[in-house]
């Protein structure tokens, strides 16, 4: 199978929805509970800046399997060089290199929008995503303990970096 990876559309915003909703369900994502509609992605679309880039991947059907996106890390301007990133691979999609396929696409684009530096927040367990980022050189800053409530249990919380431009000494 051969896959396209892509900056979103307007069109792709049910199908973003519908993937981001199974990683919601699925209790391995986010903190996140309230699934989303088209009508929400299309406002997320609306509102993110031009440097904050959405992207997909899509099958050689263009059905979309995946997407990601450059997200504001901090609106402070000291931190306008880093972006935090998220993830999601269609539910019966995952565990077959799509996302390494998405995540490589994602960190040229960072590169291309000039951000000096990814991070991402990931649950502890999600043993994917985290084996995804280190394929790709994240490392991981710290894990904080019982950080946010996820049906009423406390889970951790690893944040991980990659840095795109060399250390500054
Ligand atoms: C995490 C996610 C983006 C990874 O994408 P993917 O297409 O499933 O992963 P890939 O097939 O490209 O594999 C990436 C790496 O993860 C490993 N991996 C994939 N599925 C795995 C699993 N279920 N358990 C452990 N490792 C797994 C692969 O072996 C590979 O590592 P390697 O290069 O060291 O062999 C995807 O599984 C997903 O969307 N999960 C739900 C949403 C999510 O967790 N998003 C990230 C939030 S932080």
């Amino acid at each position: 199978m051969i896959y396209n990876t892509r900056e979103a559309i307007m069109n792709d915003a049910s199908q973003i929805a519908k993937i981001y909703n199974e990683g919601i369900e699925d209790r391995i994502a986010t903190l996140e509970t309230n699934l989303r509609n088209e009508e929400n992605v299309e406002g997320w679309f609306k509102g993110s800046s031009g440097k904050h880039k959405i992207l997909v991947i899509e099958n050689e059907d263009g059905l979309v399997v995946g997407w990601a996106s450059l997200n504001m890390f901090n609106s402070r301007c000291c931190y306008s060089g880093v972006a935090d990133i998220s993830i999601y691979i269609k539910r019966d999609m995952r565990g077959k290199g799509i996302g390494k396929i998405l995540l490589k696409y994602l960190i040229e684009t960072a590169k291309e929008q000039e951000f000096h530096k990814l991070v991402l927040s990931t649950f502890d367990f999600n043993e994917a995503g985290k084996r995804l980022y280190k394929s790709f050189g994240f490392r991981v800053v710290g894990t904080y303990m019982n950080h946010g409530v996820l049906d009423g249990k406390f889970v951790n919380v690893t944040i991980m970096e990659l840095l795109l431009t060399r250390i500054i000494e």
